[in-house]
């Protein structure tokens, strides 16, 4: 049995469906839902449903019994995912879970006072209680999602440039699906036990690049201007975006400008079987028509 949490988010159903689409019967799938709700249109395609939550210790330990691979997709909750996750690694051991993957974050540095710390470190403290657990383990590092671009480049991109604190650095952003199968591929085949994949794409790129293709698509310029982080976030909130949601746009900033998304070697095309999604593919489909 192949149970997965975080199963009704985008990056569970994506890999439930490559899972299926590749041959798995859903019935050899269960996952964690919080609600039956939410967990309505996977029960609708044949997948075992387990109502449990990462604060609730004892519904995880019964959702996880009978688990041979355990895909443990990490929680997005920003404030107590340390307590979660550990919870989560120690209910598996306890169900007698015998394989477990993470999705963790690619990185260059576990340093304490790395830009991207707020992110980085509750997932090393999961990598650690994975690997202290006994349980063979697969830790993805999953680089940054392709598809947060838009969000980050903003509705009016092509009016006002891409105004962004990341300088020069570079950002190996893959795309989600691409993730999604590439976890289908691992779950589904053999010899993956405790290892750790770089899971991006394998071009790190520059908002400069991105500018550059979209004043391809746009057939005019646009300009890309990387701000001082406190101007970013003082204009960001003051055209209402709340301060939190500035600082993580920031924090992310700084950690590509810092480099920790840089993807060096990548171990994506080769779990997938062909090319990665690029950026200018992703960018064409987005913008092209407008
Ligand atoms: N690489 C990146 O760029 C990037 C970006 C954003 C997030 N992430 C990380 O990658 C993970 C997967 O991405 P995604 O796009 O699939 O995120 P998502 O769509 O937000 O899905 C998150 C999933 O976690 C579940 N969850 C949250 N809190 C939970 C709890 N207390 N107990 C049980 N389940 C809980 C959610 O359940 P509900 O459906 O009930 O809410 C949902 O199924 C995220 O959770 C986050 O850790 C990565």
């Amino acid at each position: 049995m192949i149970t997965i949490t975080g199963a009704t988010g985008q990056l569970g159903v994506a890999t439930i469906d490559f899972l299926i689409q590749k041959g798995l019967d859903p019935s050899k799938i269960t996952a964690l839902a919080r609600s039956e709700e939410k967990a309505l249109a996977l029960r609708q395609k044949g997948v075992n449903i387990k109502l449990g939550n990462y604060n609730e210790y004892s519904s995880l330990v019964e959702a996880f019994k009978g688990t041979d691979k355990l895909l443990f997709i990490s929680s997005n909750e920003m404030e107590n995912r340390d307590q979660q996750q550990v919870s989560v690694v120690k209910a598996a051991q306890e169900a007698g879970v015998k394989h477990i993957l993470y999705t963790s974050i690619q990185r260059q540095s576990d340093k304490t006072d790395s830009p991207i710390a707020f992110v980085t470190l509750s997932h090393i403290a999961t990598e650690k209680a994975i690997k202290e657990s006994g349980m063979a383990y697969t830790i993805l590092r999953n680089n940054l999602y392709m598809d947060g671009l838009p969000w980050v480049l903003g509705e009016k991109v092509f009016e006002s440039g891409v105004f962004y604190p990341a300088q020069d650095g570079r950002i190996a952003y893959t795309l989600r699906s691409d993730m999604a199968e590439a976890t289908a591929n691992i779950l589904l085949g053999d010899n993956h036990e405790n290892k750790e994949y770089n899971i991006s794409n394998p071009y790190s790129l520059s908002f400069i690049e991105i500018a550059e293709h979209l004043s391809v698509i746009a057939d005019k310029h646009v300009n890309y201007f990387s701000p001082t982080v406190e101007l970013y976030k003082s204009i960001l909130t003051g055209s209402g975006v709340p301060e939190f949601v500035a600082d993580f746009l920031a924090g992310f900033a700084q950690g590509i400008a810092a480099g920790e998304f840089v993807a060096a070697d990548t171990d994506l095309p080769r779990l997938l079987g062909r090319e990665a999604v690029g950026y200018k593919e992703f960018l064409n489909s987005l913008y092209a028509t407008k």
